[in-house]
């Protein structure tokens, strides 16, 4: 049977793909990346850092090759794998992601924004990325539960996951060779990385199919989860 390993994005944790479980004919993994979903902080970490956490969690279940599916920083961690370890990938999946590092300006955001963590917790993250991950039709249950998923987030895991995303290399690189069969989701309103962002990398990969689901903004996978299944029961 296959297996789809499911990269988290931030401030989140592996409880943002619970809608994926009922995808049936596949093995799921769904690892908390250290310091969210109540896992253990560690600190300094890069992406790549990051990567081989996700690959030495396979080596221990004994799993050499997997489609990675990467929602946002998740998506930053599958082009990492695709760059390190593509003889592991059997796909990949791109969900509301890019390839592209931080601007100047973000980077200088997100260094600010690890101070402010530092100093009064992540109640500020929270406040200032829930709006983005929804669109405002979103039920107040789904929006509730997202809050929920993001308050499971270590202070530590929060400001180790801003650095390494700070610090993150250009990927643009790593597209064009990736010899994987590709499936770019993204939500119509994705505010974070919008559609643009998964049309140039559809453009990119060789053996990409691009599916844009409307009425999602960041959270495309947990807004519209019947599409979005849809979508990756089609694709695998
Ligand atoms: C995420 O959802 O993982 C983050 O929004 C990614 C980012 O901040 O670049």
């Amino acid at each position: 049977m296959k297996t789809i390993v499911w990269i988290h994005g931030f401030p989140l944790s592996s409880a943002i793909f619970e809608k994926q479980r009922t995808i049936e004919g596949v093995r799921h993994v769904m690892p908390d990346l250290p310091g969210f979903g109540g896992t253990a902080p560690r600190s300094p970490l890069t992406l790549d850092d990051y990567a081989r956490i996700v690959l030495e969690d396979l080596d221990t279940r004994g799993i050499d090759r997997a489609t990675f599916a990467g929602f946002s920083m998740g998506g930053y961690i599958a082009l990492v794998i695709a760059r390190i370890a593509p003889e592991r990938m059997d796909a990949l999946i791109l969900i509301d992601t890019r390839e592209t590092p931080d601007t100047d300006e973000a980077r200088k955001g997100r260094y600010e924004t690890i101070e402010k963590v530092r100093a009064e917790g992540i109640a500020s993250v929270v406040d200032s990325m829930l709006p983005k991950m929804l669109t405002a039709n979103a039920p107040k249950e789904m929006r509730d539960r997202v809050r929920e998923i993001m308050n499971s987030s270590s202070r530590e895991g929060v400001m180790a996951a801003l650095q390494a995303m700070a610090e993150r290399r250009d990927a643009s690189d790593v597209l064009p060779k990736i010899t994987a069969p590709t499936l770019i989701v993204v939500g119509a309103d994705d505010p974070i990385t919008p559609p643009a962002d998964a049309e140039r990398m559809a453009a990119t990969i060789p053996n990409a199919k691009l599916v844009k689901i409307a009425g999602a903004a960041h959270m495309s996978n947990f807004e519209k989860a019947e599409e979005f299944n849809r979508a990756v029961s089609d694709f695998v």
